[in-house]
């Protein structure tokens, strides 16, 4: 138990005893999700919720109380500008609201809302609080870094008393539709409306007002003798009970400000799927949360959190927030962006909306209606019109970044677990796995490694040598992964806490002293990396001769950032600390996480001067922009099937909330997977961008050499698929790095015109490689059924074989252990490497394979990126990015076209890869025709020359191909292959 700490007090124990004993007769499941709030034990949500069901009770007769006032209404340089007021039953209390609509470069606009007497500081706090008077205005200095240029353009089509319609984007083919009274927005493309905000009259902020004590209703005594006055019930969104304080498992906040909400409904209009605001363990098309047959009864939250064993299906937070969401119908993509650091809700339901009663069927069409609540802060929303999902992804990237390019080795294998106990032990397993001939890249180090938990020291006894585990790593190419957690041992003895401490960079409580609160360590106090200075004296620590013991192969790894405190209220902070520029954690409790991820990114970036090599730290807690600082994983799973299954659908929910370096630990942390298990974990993680094995301290060892045959090499062959690949998963990942494309990518994301597809989480494609994924994630299962998106051919990855698809419909594929299902799409060439090694750093100067896969017109195209791989040349041009094309029987490899020509001069890795070629061509689907042909002709850099072709012609199921080999042709050259 977390919360059980020896600190605790008797009655504490006793209650911890008792949780103790009921977790042994109650089902985990229970007793996890009874740690945190449901809705109705939040004060906001419930009230939010509770206004909600008030408005659609009262139908067309609910009146919303906020307007715009038109004295104040003004349109300049791309933004509209004017005053809601807010009508309230507060005596004489004038609420105004000021409201910013941006219309924004980029095609979005963004909606904000702040509250004038908060601007002006003009409120009291209770409990001699410390905190700020505004609402909290920080998000966008630490989500956004893009994106916010104003687009001048932006026009007014029409204007009257009652509204205002700005045209915007693309052709001025957007349209804002703002209406003063009720206050609302209607976002239209080409005329049609796709987006409305406070359509159902929901929007609501809870301004501040003085508390008042009220006095307790008088007894009554009467002539009808001691009989009182039955209380009057409340209704729920007029409930005050809550605003002032409020408790939850024996934790009191002490809401200084008292209540101050944000809410506001979105309705994407004719739009049957939504997608996004992870992390949540459930399907990638959000289902509806009010009830009902296969929905959920509770809204999305976003508030992270250590789960604790977490459930599967279940709308309740996990470790990390993105609350970016994406809505779908046919050939339309739009989203939203909610940026907001709070404690938040998403209430969805589907309605359909009949155009024509008596037309049954063909003209209904379906609302998502969406209700976001947020407990405090600014009312600041994105609105994104699309209309594909390519757009949406790149705009969301523009404003709050995109995928770091990674270092290439963290898109290896990471073996991980809780815990290597000795640098005797790393050597061992790094000797093991070479023994076995498994290729991998990194080693991790779990908690265990620290003297006693003090971060940036070393158990003296375990490890006695670390530089020598270091360079034993480094020899094959491989690197350390060490823990580094954000709460510091408060112990005496230890100079990071007397610094921590003496600088004052750590959290507050709400009486203003150093928060401490409880975690591995024991009593610790935790970094404010919102706090500039706190971030340079991490940055500090990092140096190799301040963190003895780590060399240019150590990176790191952040857990515990959401922040985890064990005896704190929902296993967190307690929202009324303090942090840096006094804002209160209740504010930025979902930006915390991402804050101590840039510090150590920071760190990582300044370790030694001179050196300038990617970063690679892991996060677990995570906010819109995360993705800028390295990778996250899905936190403690378990070893099952059915978490292996919940898996696929979170990284693809990551993939759509624009931070796609995403993993789950590799065969279940807690637990013990069983050798089926584990090796169809180890084939679907071989397709996870981020790939790690994970297990918890009390599981059994089972590095995958310990496997018994055939399991050992089925993982293996699994092992070398990820790492014969890499060259496409490299290439995926500077696509996301430009773009913030996902890097596997759902159905709807590739295929936004095909319906059927659209609530398909289970497979995918890498990149655009055209490898259609379905990992196997049941047990004793030796086929698979893989939804076929399209029209085009498909083949399978191993074998060849055509298969026999049809668009929207699915397609049975052998799947027995030793298999991953993966399917070619017809017309994509993706790049390979096919000399299996020990690491990527091995295989940097490998030569290519190609493997063409025709489509149904006998063309195909694809691409190759390739740097250096570690350090940040590539931004001086010092990379190379081809495009191959098969076209009319020539296949061509020319530079593509918006990066080439960049680099003026050849760095040290373009001169030591300049004959870096490639070796050897596969086309498959090749047309008969080429029986026969034993060669063809290669015109590179001013030559020409044959070399073999071997034809293999279509038998059984399986396609005619070619295999082309000692090509010879230099990857950073143009070259052409004449087929004809
Ligand atoms: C947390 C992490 C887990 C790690 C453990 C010990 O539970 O999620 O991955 O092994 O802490 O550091």
């Amino acid at each position: 138990m977390r919360g059980c700490s020896p600190l605790s007090s008797p009655w504490t124990a006793y209650l911890c005893l008792l949780s103790v004993l009921c977790l042994l007769f109650t089902p985990a499941v229970m007793v996890k999700e009874n740690d945190f709030k449901k809705c109705h034990q939040s004060g906001f949500c419930k009230r939010n919720r509770a206004y909600a069901d008030h408005a659609v009770a009262q139908g067309a007769s609910w009146q919303p109380p906020y307007a715009i006032t038109s004295d104040k209404v003004a349109f300049k340089d791309g933004q509209f500008q004017a005053n809601i007021l807010k009508t309230t039953d507060d005596q004489g209390a004038v609420v105004n609201l000021p409201v910013t609509v941006s219309f924004l470069k980029s095609g979005a606009a963004r909606v904000t809302v702040d509250e004038e007497r908060r601007q002006m500081k003009d409120i009291q706090l209770r409990h001699e609080s410390g905190a700020r008077r505004e609402r909290y205005n920080e998000a966008e200095k630490w989500a956004v870094v893009g994106g916010l240029a104003l687009d001048k353009d932006a026009k007014v089509a029409h204007e009257s008393k009652t509204g205002m319609t700005i045209k915007y984007g693309p052709d001025l083919s957007f349209e804002a539709e703002i209406k003063y009274e009720p206050f609302a927005v209607d976002f239209k493309r080409d005329g049609t409306s796709h987006i409305k905000l406070n359509d159902r009259g929901l929007f609501n902020m809870e301004h501040w007002r003085p508390k008042t004590e009220k006095a307790e209703p008088e007894k009554k005594e009467g002539e009808e003798g001691d009989k009182q006055e039955e209380p009057k019930e409340v209704p729920a969104h007029l409930d005050e009970s809550t605003w002032w304080d409020e408790s939850f498992g024996g934790n009191t906040d002490t809401k200084p400000r008292g209540p101050e909400s944000v809410a506001l409904d979105i309705s994407f209009q004719g739009y049957e799927h939504v997608y996004g605001i992870p992390e949540h363990a459930g399907p990638l098309s959000l289902k509806e949360t009010r009830g009902g047959e296969g929905n959920y009864n509770e809204p999305y939250r976003l508030y992270n959190a250590d789960v604790f064993e977490y459930i599967l299906d279940s709308p309740m937070t996990l470790y990390g927030a993105i609350p970016f969401m994406q809505a779908q119908r046919k050939d339309s993509t739009v989203g939203v962006f909610w940026l907001n650091g709070a404690e938040t809700w998403i209430d969805i339901v589907k309605a359909k909306e009949s155009k024509n009663p008596l037309a049954l069927g063909l003209s209904t069409k379906t609302n998502t209606h969406t209700h976001w609540i947020s407990e405090s802060g600014l009312l600041d929303v994105f609105v994104f019109l699309g209309p594909t999902p390519q757009e949406i992804s790149k705009t969301y990237g523009e404003l709050t970044g995109t995928t770091a390019m990674p270092a290439e080795f963290a898109l290896g294998y990471h073996q991980c677990r809780w815990n290597y106990v000795s640098d005797d032990d790393v050597k061992e397993v790094d000797r093991k796995m070479d023994k076995f001939k498994i290729p991998y890249d990194v080693i991790w180090l779990d908690i265990e490694y620290t003297d006693e938990k003090k971060y940036f020291t070393w158990d003296p006894n375990m490890f006695k040598d670390p530089i020598s585990m270091g360079k034993q790593l480094d020899e094959h190419g491989r690197k350390l992964v060490a823990i580094i957690d954000p709460h510091i041992k408060n112990t005496g003895s230890y100079p990071v806490i007397d610094e921590l401490k003496s600088k004052g960079l750590a959290v507050k409580n709400n009486k203003g002293s150093y928060f401490d609160g409880w975690c591995w360590p024991g009593s610790s106090m935790w970094i404010d990396a919102f706090n500039p200075t706190a971030i340079k004296w991490w940055t500090s620590l990092f140096k190799y001769d301040s963190f003895k013991g780590t060399m240019e192969n150590t990176y790191i790894w952040n857990d515990m950032n959401e922040p985890s405190v064990f005896n704190g209220p929902e296993v967190t902070m307690p929202k009324d600390n303090l942090h840096h520029d006094d804002w209160e954690h209740r504010d930025l409790h979902n930006i915390n996480g991402m804050t101590f991820h840039n510090a150590t990114f920071e760190a990582l970036l300044s370790r030694k001067k001179g050196e300038l090599r990617r970063p690679f730290v892991l996060t677990r807690s995570f906010y819109a922009g995360s993705q800028r600082l390295g990778a996250m994983w899905t936190g403690d799973n378990q070893a099952s099937w059915e978490h292996l299954g919940a898996a696929v659908p979170m990284i693809l929910a990551q993939g759509i909330a624009g931070f796609p370096f995403a993993g789950a630990d590799v065969g279940g942390f807690f637990g013990n997977p069983e050798l089926e298990l584990q090796s169809r974990w180890y084939q679907a993680g071989a397709f996870y961008p981020f790939f790690r094995g994970h297990a918890h301290i009390d599981a059994r060892r089972r590095e995958p050499y310990m496997a018994a045959e055939p399991y050992r090499s089925i993982i293996t062959s699994a092992l070398r698929l990820r790492y014969s690949l890499m060259p496409s998963w490299y290439t995926a990942f500077f696509h996301a790095n430009q773009d913030g494309s996902p890097i596997i990518r759902p159905m709807y994301w590739t295929h936004p015109g095909e319906e059927s597809g659209f609530a398909v989480d289970d497979q995918f494609f890498v990149g655009s490689t055209g490898l259609l994924v379905k990992p196997v994630v049941e047990k004793e299962k030796v086929a698979a059924d893989v939804y076929i998106p399209d029209d085009q051919v498909y083949y399978d990855y191993f074998t060849y074989n055509k298969l026999n698809t049809h668009k929207g419909k699915m397609v049975t594929v052998d799947a027995p252990l030793e298999s991953i299902p993966i399917l070619m799409r017809g017309g994509h060439i993706f790049p390979r490497r096919d000399t299996p090694r020990r690491s990527t750093q091995l295989m940097k100067y490998d030569d290519y394979t190609l493997v063409v896969v025709l489509g149904k017109d006998l063309a195909a195209k694809g691409e190759l990126y390739v740097d250096d791989g570690d350090s940040f040349d590539y931004q001086k041009g010092q990379y190379i990015h081809r495009t191959f094309e098969f076209h009319q029987l020539l296949l061509t490899s020319s530079p593509a076209s918006t990066h080439e020509g960049k680099a003026l001069r050849e760095g040290d890795w373009m001169k030591r890869f300049h004959d870096v070629s490639f070796d050897k061509i596969i086309i498959v689907g090749a047309p008969s025709s080429w029986e026969g042909k034993t060669e063809v002709e290669v015109k590179s850099e001013g030559q020409t020359h044959k070399v073999p072709l071997q034809f293999t012609k279509a038998e059984g199921g399986r396609a005619a191909f070619a295999t082309v080999g000692r090509l010879g042709a230099r990857v950073g050259a143009d070259w052409e292959i004449d087929f004809a």
